[in-house]
């Protein structure tokens, strides 16, 4: 992993860069080391330091982000760079105590700094430690009531020597031997002492509490083209998608809307995108509409600005449908 220091470089004296660390922390959450590589690659290529990415403009780094989801993290991750610089001097703050007092940095985000920056022996709890934690001490309380008794026994286990490498170490272990489903015991490290193991009921933890089915949203987007140029609207810097740019749209977020414009609607299909929340299931409904037709809603953007690319993944689902309907031009 592009962030990481190696053993050999470690006992060399190199030492893990904090921004790094602290960035690719913000992106793996909810998000797997395969999907983030790239992104942390081009986010480290534009902005190589903590100082150059609080200067960075807000729609830059939403648009570097377009695709990642849950984009609160983008606006918080620029938040909390600019609380570094304007705040600390551009130096991270050393403890977890410190990081915590920055935005955006919650407990999970200024443990696994502390401990993979600076080798504070903070315990790091994801949901792969949960269920590695859960396995090793046979938990039989369900998600998400173990959450306390399991940070505990994470606790118990978080060693003085090099806790950064354990804490990695334990996220690794649960990403690849101890997954959710067939976990291969027979390769495990912790074989020996994994009470689940010793009880045959690996595979069966941890437990959770049943939760309901998502619900199903119904929604509308309005794509228009408007001479050489599409007609796109900033989202509400609070709620789903908070800041991104998008298509106007109306009945999946409680925001509501009218169309755009006054226009002739196509309709062009319906894209489905799974939420944390809910299943969104979007019309999408077409329109060309002529130069200087009055927009009640949203901005023109010229079609060599618009970049489908730095959509949020919904949005650029919606437009690889919705572009098809076009007649070109
Ligand atoms: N998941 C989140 N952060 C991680 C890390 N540093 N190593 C492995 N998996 C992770």
């Amino acid at each position: 992993m592009p962030w990481r220091v190696s053993p050999a470089d470690r006992a060399a004296g190199v030492r893990p860069d904090p921004y790094r660390v602290w960035l690719s922390e913000v992106m793996l959450q909810q998000t797997t080391v395969a999907a983030v590589k790239d992104y942390f690659h081009r986010f480290t290529a534009r902005w190589p330091t903590v100082a150059d990415l609080a200067a960075a403009h807000d729609d830059a780094v939403m648009g570097e982000w377009a695709g990642l989801g849950y984009y609160a993290r983008a606006r918080n991750l620029l938040k909390c760079a600019r609380a570094v610089v304007a705040d600390h001097g551009g130096v991270f703050p050393t403890t977890r105590e410190g990081l915590l007092g920055l935005p955006g940095i919650g407990p999970y985000t200024a443990s696994a700094v502390a401990a993979i920056a600076y080798d504070e022996a903070a315990v790091v709890v994801d949901g792969n430690v949960e269920r590695v934690m859960a396995r090793y001490f046979a938990v039989e309380q369900p998600l998400p009531l173990a959450k306390p008794a399991l940070t505990a026994l994470a606790a118990r286990l978080t060693p003085h020597h090099r806790p950064g490498d354990y804490a990695q170490a334990v996220m690794d272990l649960g990403a690849t031997i101890c997954t959710p489903r067939n976990p291969a015991c027979g390769i495990c490290p912790w074989m020996a002492e994994c009470a689940a193991r010793a009880q045959g009921i690996a595979a069966e933890l941890p437990r959770k509490l049943p939760k309901g089915d998502k619900p199903v949203r119904h929604g509308t987007v309005w794509i228009v083209r408007q001479g050489d140029g599409f007609v796109l609207e900033r989202r509400a810097e609070r709620g789903l998608l908070g800041g991104m740019r998008g298509f106007p749209g109306d009945g999946w977020d409680g925001a509501g809307g009218e169309a755009p414009v006054a226009a002739k609607w196509h309709e062009a299909g319906e894209v489905r995108h799974t939420f944390t929340h809910f299943h969104l299931y979007l019309r999408l409904m077409v329109a060309d509409v002529p130069v200087g037709a009055p927009l009640l809603r949203g901005v023109w953007v010229p079609r060599a600005e618009f970049r489908p690319g730095d959509l949020p993944t919904v949005m650029r689902k919606a437009w690889d449908m919705a572009s098809a309907a076009f007649v070109p031009r």
